[in-house]
């Protein structure tokens, strides 16, 4: 793949046709080390955020080993990763989907009902009875705080039932877990808290060992309308709940964080087709990478990147129109450019790596990208830039 300084130098060089997909895979490096350095377990990035090969090779060369999987071709997939450990963990599974999945190899599944308990016990039954090595996370419905996606409306058991279910998955489970999901892009800890809060009291409840705690995903990312406490703050706000749980010094603990690893290692680079007053109708939307713009209220970090101009050049806030013939495909924003901005143009559209080309679509025959690496930062990061890297910067610059 073309290598890239920067998403202007790419412009600088030619001035392609189709949207740009832009990658920086030391972007999900940087940010899977940065989990690795804070988090005490295993880290299961959930594989449907982005599965570029060029950011699951970063990963991987961080040290994540562990993917949290959601369907059936993401396990054939993810299956084929040197010593992948698989987490089966959406709650509602085909027959076939378990049964293939334990045949490649998954033992850990995620259910919350009972029903879901015995599909899984009668899909991985052997001739000589029920599996001995499941390994199953009950999955806890949570309040969703401050987070921009709920999960919970859809999946998760709590109160009596929850109680009764962790029970009965004990008795079967060779290692036995609790999972919940604060939401997607929750931007404050106060999630994190109230739940292992409700995993304490089912723990005491229900009376039985717990093998593992996993604290899922909903680990926020920076855009321009969204400024999330640091994520340290997330760190701590888990250890002191974790501290607290009525569990052997030994538990396993887990996240399966998505958004937070790979959200800035990949921007979209779009061209400006029209201008019509604050309004810019561009050849990448809704129906493409920028889904969540157009139906989610997200605000990516945008950039002129086709033209230099002075610092003080006067803004604009537009609002972004995709190819496609539906007004629907509309990116609301604002988006905050230079008010000079024209037909012919181009904008790096930033931290689009979480969910963005996961949810592109075809419609209109729009849909394909090219591919590119920039060697340079994401136009916002929610991590420190790391010591070597400092140094590299400063050497570059003496
Ligand atoms: C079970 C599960 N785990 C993890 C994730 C990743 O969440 P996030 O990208 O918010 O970290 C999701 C997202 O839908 C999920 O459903």
């Amino acid at each position: 793949m073309e290598r890239y300084r920067s998403a202007a130098a790419l412009i600088k060089a030619r001035r392609p046709d189709k949207p740009v997909l832009a990658l920086r895979p030391h972007a999900a490096g940087r940010a899977a080390r940065w989990f690795a350095q804070n988090f005490d377990g295993d880290i299961a990035y959930a594989y449907k955020a982005n599965s570029s090969v060029f950011l699951i090779g970063a990963l991987y060369g961080a040290g994540i080993r562990h993917f949290d999987v959601a369907s059936l071709p993401e396990i054939e997939d993810a299956a084929t990763i040197p010593d992948a450990k698989l987490h089966f963990m959406h709650p509602v599974k085909a027959r076939s989907a378990i049964r293939r999945a334990y045949e490649l190899g998954v033992r850990s599944f995620s259910l919350d009902s009972e029903d879901e308990l015995q599909k899984i016990l009668e899909e991985t039954a052997g001739p000589n009875g029920p599996s001995q090595d499941l390994q199953l996370f009950m999955r806890l419905a949570v309040p969703a705080i401050n987070s921009l996606i709920p999960l919970e409306n859809k999946f998760g058991i709590s109160g009596e039932p929850a109680t009764e279910l962790l029970v009965k998955a004990r008795q079967v489970a060779a290692k036995l877990g609790i999972t919940f999901h604060v939401g997607s892009q929750t931007t404050t800890p106060d999630a994190y808290v109230m739940a292992l809060k409700a995993v304490r009291d089912l723990i005491f409840h229900a009376g039985v060992v717990i093998d593992h705690v996993d604290v899922g995903g909903g680990f926020p990312s920076r855009y321009a309308n969204s400024e999330p406490a640091p994520m340290e703050d997330f760190m701590k706000a888990i250890e002191t709940g974790i501290e607290t749980l009525p569990v052997r010094e030994n538990v396993r603990l887990m996240c399966e964080p998505g958004r937070s690893l790979v959200s800035e290692a990949e921007s979209v680079i779009v061209r400006v087709d029209a201008r019509r007053g604050r309004h810019l109708y561009i050849n990448d939307g809704g129906y493409g990478v920028l889904f969540d713009a157009a139906h989610l209220g997200f605000v990516f970090p945008s950039r002129l990147v086709s033209r230099e101009l002075p610092e003080d050049a006067p803004m604009q806030a537009f609002e972004l129109w995709g190819p496609t013939c539906d007004s629907i495909d509309h990116m609301p924003g604002p988006f905050l450019l230079p008010d000079c901005i024209q037909e012919g143009d181009y904008i790096e559209i930033g931290n689009v790596g979480a969910y963005g080309r996961a949810l592109a679509g075809h419609f209109n025959g729009y849909g394909t990208y090219e591919e590119v690496i920039l060697l340079d930062e994401p136009q916002m990061t929610m991590y420190p830039v790391e010591a070597e890297e400092a140094s590299a910067e400063s050497a570059k610059q003496a």
